[in-house]
């Protein structure tokens, strides 16, 4: 699809189901709070932190991180917004590729569940570098290419709306080359929570359906 029919596509998506997870094409609220409560977690508590929600949809990722910081929610969907704003982002309707930021101005970049949206995500990742500051995180979830569950799902999938998918070796190397060091990953699955919580040991590669990898941004 291209970027006109992903912006029109979700913007269809709030006007159907308004704040609810499912605007943002999340399987269920379960599969949601999985990666939502798990990420969090592994990220710490933050407070006092400038943060981007990066791809924000509805807010409902970031929402507990507003009571003790300033999340900045961006998003192509302007129906969208209107649900983050809602939850207490600071809401723009802008390109992920052209950021209304300056340099350097976020203390954490979070991007759920957006770079399999994108035919070239290298711009996107570059520009969410340049906004956040030295020593700064970057955090991207997506969707694992080396998954057993997704290369089944894929022998039946018709519509191959979310084809793309991440290697996790390729997005590290992507992160490197933005500038970020220090890189860690966190598995996702649901319901088989021992992928997330690290007990699927060397299998947890083949049986995760999606990652979320973050780094620190460089200060050279
Ligand atoms: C699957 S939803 C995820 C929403 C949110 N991050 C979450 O996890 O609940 C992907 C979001 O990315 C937005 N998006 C995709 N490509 C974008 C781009 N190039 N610029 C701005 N927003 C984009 C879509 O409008 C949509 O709201």
């Amino acid at each position: 699809m291209t970027k006109a029919d992903w912006q029109n596509y979700f913007d269809q998506k709030a006007a159907t189901h308004g704040a609810s997870v499912k605007s943002s094409d999340y399987y269920d609220e379960a599969s949601f709070f999985m990666q939502r409560d798990n990420i969090l977690h592994w990220l710490g508590g933050l407070s006092g932190a400038v943060i981007l929600d990066a791809g924000c949809g509805v807010g409902a990722f970031s929402e507990p991180l507003v009571a003790a910081n300033t999340v900045h929610g961006v998003d192509f969907s302007a129906k969208s917004l209107e649900y983050a704003a809602a939850r207490g982002l600071e809401t723009q309707v802008g390109d992920l590729a052209a950021l209304p930021f300056a340099a350097g101005f976020f203390d954490l970049v979070v991007c759920i569940g957006v770079i399999q949206l994108i035919d070239d995500h290298l711009p996107v990742l570059r520009e969410l570098a340049r906004v956040t500051k030295p020593g700064g995180t970057l955090l991207v979830q997506t969707l694992h290419r080396g998954s057993l569950q997704r290369k089944l799902l894929a022998l039946f999938e018709k519509g191959h709306k979310f084809d793309k998918m991440y290697a996790m070796d390729a997005l590290a190397a992507d992160f490197a080359a933005c500038g970020f060091g220090t890189l860690e990953f966190l598995k996702l699955y649901h319901p088989f929570s021992f992928v997330t919580t690290g007990g699927a040991g060397e299998l947890g590669d083949f049986l995760c359906t999606s990652f979320a990898l973050k780094g620190r941004k460089r200060r050279d």
